[in-house]
């Protein structure tokens, strides 16, 4: 429960100022509302569907559910019976009801400096009905889906929002993955059309991303599942100079005459001739609420990634709401998200949140460390950024190079500092808090996941008093528990599994295609509740505090891995016969990976075997999931019903001797020799 008043000990606060305009103004403000949110929710969320635009009204209750196995099939269901189409909320509704046509939606911020370009919501409401005007004359309708591979551009938000007008469903796949994760996506959600660009630049190093659109191409045709259409931006090439649509789309300073782009006249279509006879205007297609809005991919335990659908109402209530009260958005904020747009941040934040309210955001191509460690904060000069949403590892990242990089900016404008995507250590969050921040400004550490929609835990930063590494209390309509390894929900300061006892408006409805693995992942474990999969300490304060993944997840720079998901691809190899994935904590990713291999019979390991299995775990997942440590492991230490004791394996990597009781091992034997041959230097 959320205690009545807040601690005065041992807590930050921001600045003063910030109050003065603030949504949420006190601690007690918060307590009141969220009290408010969970005994009458629909009333709670009544109010912030008053600001959307709804073609029929909802019929019965506001939200309605089952989160009990034993009970029947789990479903959540926001507002049945209404229709609306959240392109329209996004756009046409700023643009003729707010006013808002003129105001800039995205500063586009490339890779290169001073590559740049500005787009106001009108311009976006024209780019995106002329997509889906594109993408309709392709013949996608309501329903269907649709891949999108593609930098951080101006034209991925189009893209996704067309796909949005005409109710088609996107499956935005990280322009990080290999061929073959995409493949395995498309064909998962069995996507009729992909979207992708000709190629990008991540800091110096030039991406090839058609070449590997095609190489996904060919393999789902290898297994049976053909895809006829492939829309081809051109964000590099010479050409994009010629046919790009005037002041629309510049293209990128650095562009890359001599880019061979692979072109397959039967399949490949070019974005800027599809577009150039489109008209910008297009009747939105009336969703219902429930209709499914987009599938974006997380890794699963059992290491083939689940495709995590979001429905149409419930997602655009819930980051509509977030955005605004987490980073307390006001109309003349510049705000800024570091994250990519293929990630569930760069989804609810980048797009649907911040557009939802009319914001204006800065979009960033580029890296933290190019071509500088001060690029981040000459951005927030240069456009005055007021809100500013990042991870831990990319706070670790630059601290190494201490606070000169950053001083060397004023970053007067700023207001507010986000994190997300793994705990936050408290050297880094009181490195952000009084080096990026100075002082001044609160850190809202947003707890959530793909799954969730949007923040689940979270200050608010004029109301919650902060503590460096929590993320304190839960947003409205989310209620929190903390169970025991028997189920039963804990009370006052304790540790355990982190549940939700109810699901808000933003909650996950599904797997795609697979509502058992859903059920079984989510709600099986602790039937009544929905299993985030992390740990979780409440302090005496009553705070949350994220004590990490308790499944076989790693995170690595923010992102979720499997260990399964990594280890069948090293298996994979003719000279594998066994292997075991653990993390090893890391200094700026949090964790790193650290593989046991166990080779075939008469195989040797080598420097050159080592580097074909780095390349084949990049090749299968692609290169976040690159291996930092790979042991020769004659044996594995296992249990004599064969289990393998990953906890031991943990500690091995680690080099920490104390092991714990490991009297049920097969053959301790084993343990010593892993022991003493500890890989020291990462691969
Ligand atoms: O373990 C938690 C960690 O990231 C997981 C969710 O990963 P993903 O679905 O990829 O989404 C990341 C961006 C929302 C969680 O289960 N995590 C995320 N945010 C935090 C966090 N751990 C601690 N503190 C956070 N603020």
């Amino acid at each position: 429960m959320i205690p009545d008043k807040a601690p005065k000990e041992d807590v930050f606060h921001g600045s003063e100022d910030l109050k003065k305009e603030a949504h949420i103004t006190s601690f007690e403000n918060y307590k009141e509302l969220y009290m408010k949110s969970i005994e009458n929710p629909d009333e709670f969320w009544g109010d912030v569907a008053k600001d959307f635009f709804w073609k029929t009204k909802h019929t019965g209750q506001f939200l309605d559910y089952n989160f009990d196995v034993t009970k029947g099939e789990i479903f959540v269901k926001c507002m049945e019976g209404a229709s609306t189409n959240i392109s329209y909320n996004l756009l046409d509704r700023n643009v003729h009801e707010r006013k808002l046509g003129d105001k800039v939606a995205f500063y586009w911020e490339g890779n290169e400096p001073g590559d740049e370009l500005t787009v106001t919501y009108r311009e976006l409401l024209q780019r995106v009905c002329q997509f889906a005007n594109v993408l309709k004359s392709q013949g996608v309708k309501k329903g269907d889906r649709v891949s999108i591979y593609m930098p951080m551009v101006v034209e991925l938000v189009v893209a996704m929002l067309a796909c949005a007008r005409i109710g088609a469903v996107h499956s935005i796949v990280f322009a990080g993955f290999s061929a073959e994760s995409l493949c395995e996506r498309i064909m998962d959600s069995q996507c009729s059309l992909l979207i992708t660009a000709d190629g990008f630049y991540r800091g110096d190093k030039l991406i090839n991303l058609k070449l590997l659109a095609d190489e996904a191409l060919q393999k789902c045709r290898d297994k049976g599942f053909p895809i006829e259409k492939c829309i081809m931006l051109k964000h590099l090439s010479k050409e994009a100079e010629e046919t790009s649509l005037g002041s629309q789309s510049p293209p990128a300073k650095r562009s890359c005459p001599d880019l061979q782009v692979p072109w397959n006249p039967e399949v490949d279509l070019c974005w800027h001739a599809l577009v150039r006879g489109a008209s910008d205007e297009c009747e939105p297609e009336w969703c219902g609420s429930e209709d499914p809005l987009f599938i974006l991919y997380t890794s699963g335990s059992t290491g083939k990634p689940k495709g995590v659908l979001h429905t149409v109402s419930g997602y655009m209530l819930y980051t509509a709401a977030t955005f605004k009260l987490v980073f307390d958005y006001q109309l003349d904020d510049v705000y800024w998200c570091t994250a990519d747009i293929g990630w569930i941040t760069g989804h609810s934040y980048i797009t649907y949140g911040p557009l939802a309210n009319g914001a204006t955001s800065v979009l960033f191509e580029g890296l933290p460390t190019y071509p500088d460690v001060s690029r981040m904060w000459e951005i927030v000069d240069k456009y005055h950024v007021t809100k500013f949403y990042t991870a831990p590892t990319a706070i670790r990242l630059l601290m190494k190079y201490g606070s000169e990089p950053v001083q060397k900016y004023k970053r007067e404008s700023l207001k507010v500092l986000g994190t997300v995507g793994e705990p936050i250590n408290p050297e880094a969050w009181q490195w952000y808090y009084n080096v990026v921040g100075e002082r001044r400004c609160p850190i809202v550490d947003t707890f959530w996941q793909t799954e969730t929609g949007g923040h689940v835990l979270t200050p608010l930063p004029a109301a919650t008093p902060m503590k460096p590494g929590s993320a304190t209390f839960p947003f409205f309509g989310v209620v929190p528990a903390i169970l025991n390894e028997s189920g039963e929900e804990l009370e006052g300061p304790s540790e355990g599994y982190l549940v939700f006892k109810q699901p808000w408006p933003g909650v996950m409805r599904t797997v795609y295609g697979n509502h058992q693995r859903f059920e079984t992942t989510y709600f099986k474990k602790f039937p009544g509740y929905y299993v985030t999969g992390d740990g979780c300490r409440r302090d005496k304060d009553g705070y949350y505090w994220i004590t990490g993944r308790i499944d076989d997840m790693l995170n690595v720079s923010g992102h979720l891995l499997s260990t399964a998901e990594v280890e069948s691809a090293l298996v994979e190899h003719e000279a594998v016969a066994e292997a075991a994935v653990v993390g090893r904590p890391h200094p700026v990713k949090g964790e790193s990976l650290y593989c046991f291999v166990t080779l075939a019979d008469g195989v040797t390991y080598n420097r050159t075997l080592e580097a074909e299995l780095k390349k084949q775990v990049r090749e299968k997942i692609g290169a976040i999931a690159t291996p930092d440590y790979i042991q020769n492991a004659p044996a594995l230490p296992k249990t004599r019903s064969g289990k393998i004791m990953r906890r031991v394996l943990r500690k091995i990597a680690c080099d920490e001797r104390d092991l714990g009781d490991i009297s049920t091992l097969a053959d301790s034997s084993v343990v010593e020799q892993l022991f003493q041959n500890r890989c020291c230097t990462a691969v």
